[in-house]
C-alpha cells in the first residue's frame, strides 16, 4: 500500500490567514499541520508517499520534505493546477499508485486516540485481503460541514451525502480513506457536484453501490479535527498542547517515528536535532536519540 496526502485546495475558509500561506504549513501548536497526517501514514508503516500540492507551494513542500531522504522515505509531489476536488487527487495519483492500494489522507485532518494505529492497520489489512473501500465515521455537531453517512437500524450504510442541507445523521466521514486499485478508475468517471468539485463522496457512493464500502465508527475515545475553520484550528492546537504537555511525548513528530520504525539511524536523527537546536522540538529529538523517550 502507498499513501496519498492531499495538501492543495484554496484555503479560502481560513482567509485572510491563508491569502499568502498554504494552510498545511501553518502550525498546529508546535509543528506544521501537514506533519500530522504524514505521521499517521508513517505509523502505518507506509514509506512511499505522494503529496498533491498547489503550483505555488511545490517548492516549499520540497524544502520541507525533499525526496524523503531525511525520514528514510520516498516522498514525491504532483501539482494540481486548480482545486478540482478531492477525487481529482486520486486521478493525479494514477502513475504513482501503479495499481497498488492506497491510503488517502486529507492534509488538514488531525486524528488522535488509543488504538488508532491498530484500527488503521485493520483497515489496511482488510483492503489488502478483500479489496473495496474502507472509511471512518465520527459523530459531529455540525453535519452540514461534512460528508455524511446514514445507517439503517442494523448499522448498515444506507446513503452518503456531501455537505447535505438536511443531514440524515450526525456521522461525518473523516479524511482518512483506504482504497483498492479501482478507486482511480471510479474517480475518473464521476461528474463534478453542484459546487463544481469532484467529490470524494461520489467515489464512496460508487463503492457503496457496488456493495464494497465499509464504514467503521470512531467512538468517543477519539479526537478528530478538520482544521478547515479558525475555530477548529485553535481547538486542534490547544488539544495537542494539552496532551503533549501532560505526557511529555510529542504527537506527529515525524523524525521520532522514522527512527522508531528503523528507517533512519541515530546519527541522522541527531543531525535533525542539531538543525533544530535551541527549540523544544530539537531537544525532544535529542532525547529520543539518547533513548530517554520510549
Ligand atoms: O474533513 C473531512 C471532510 O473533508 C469530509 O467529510 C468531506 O466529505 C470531504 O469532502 C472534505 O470536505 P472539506 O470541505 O473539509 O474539504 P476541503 O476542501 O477542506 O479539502 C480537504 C483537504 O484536501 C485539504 O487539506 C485541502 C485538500 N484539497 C482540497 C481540494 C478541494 C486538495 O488537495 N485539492 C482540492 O482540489
Amino acid at each position: 500500500m502507498k499513501a496519498l496526502i492531499l495538501a492543495g485546495g484554496s484555503g479560502t475558509r481560513l482567509y485572510p490567514v491563508t491569502v499568502v500561506v498554504n494552510k498545511h504549513f501553518l502550525p498546529i501548536y508546535n509543528k506544521p499541520m501537514i506533519y500530522y497526517p504524514l505521521s499517521l501514514v508513517m505509523l502505518l508503516g507506509i514509506r512511499e508517499v505522494l503529496f498533491v500540492v498547489n503550483p505555488e507551494d511545490e517548492e516549499n513542500f520540497r524544502k520541507l520534505f525533499g525526496g524523503g531522504e531525511k525520514l528514510g522515505m520516498r516522498i514525491s509531489y504532483t501539482v494540481q493546477d486548480s482545486p478540482r476536488g478531492l477525487a481529482d487527487g486520486l486521478v493525479l495519483a494514477e502513475e504513482f499508485a501503479e495499481g497498488d492500494n492506497l491510503c488517502m489522507m486529507l492534509g488538514d485532518n488531525i486524528f488522535f486516540g488509543h488504538e488508532l494505529v491498530n484500527i488503521m492497520k485493520e483497515a489496511r489489512r482488510d483492503i489488502e485481503e478483500n479489496g473495496g473501500a474502507y472509511v471512518f465515521g465520527y459523530y459531529v455537531n455540525e453535519p452540514r460541514r461534512f460528508g455524511i453517512v446514514e445507517f439503517d437500524e442494523e448499522g448498515r450504510v444506507v446513503s452518503l451525502e456531501e455537505k447535505p442541507q438536511k443531514p440524515k445523521s450526525n456521522y461525518a466521514v473523516t479524511g482518512m480513506y483506504f482504497y483498492d486499485s479501482h478507486a482511480i478508475e471510479i474517480a475518473k468517471n464521476i461528474k463534478p457536484s453542484w459546487r463544481g468539485e469532484l467529490e470524494i463522496t461520489s467515489v464512496n457512493q460508487e463503492y457503496l453501490r457496488r456493495g464494497n464500502l465499509k464504514v467503521k465508527l470512531l467512538g468517543r475515545g477519539f479526537a478528530w479535527f478538520d482544521t478547515g475553520t479558525h475555530h477548529s484550528f485553535l481547538e486542534a492546537s490547544s488539544f495537542i498542547e494539552t496532551i503533549e504537555n501532560k505526557t511529555g511525548l510529542m504527537i506527529g513528530c515525524i523524525e521520532e517515528i522514522a527512527y522508531k520504525n528503523g528507517w533512519i539511524d541515530k546519527d541522522t536523527l541527531l543531525v535533525a536535532a542539531k538543525s533544530l537546536d535551541k527549540t523544544d522540538y530539537g531537544t525532544y529529538l535529542k532525547k529520543v536519540a539518547e533513548e530517554e523517550i520510549f
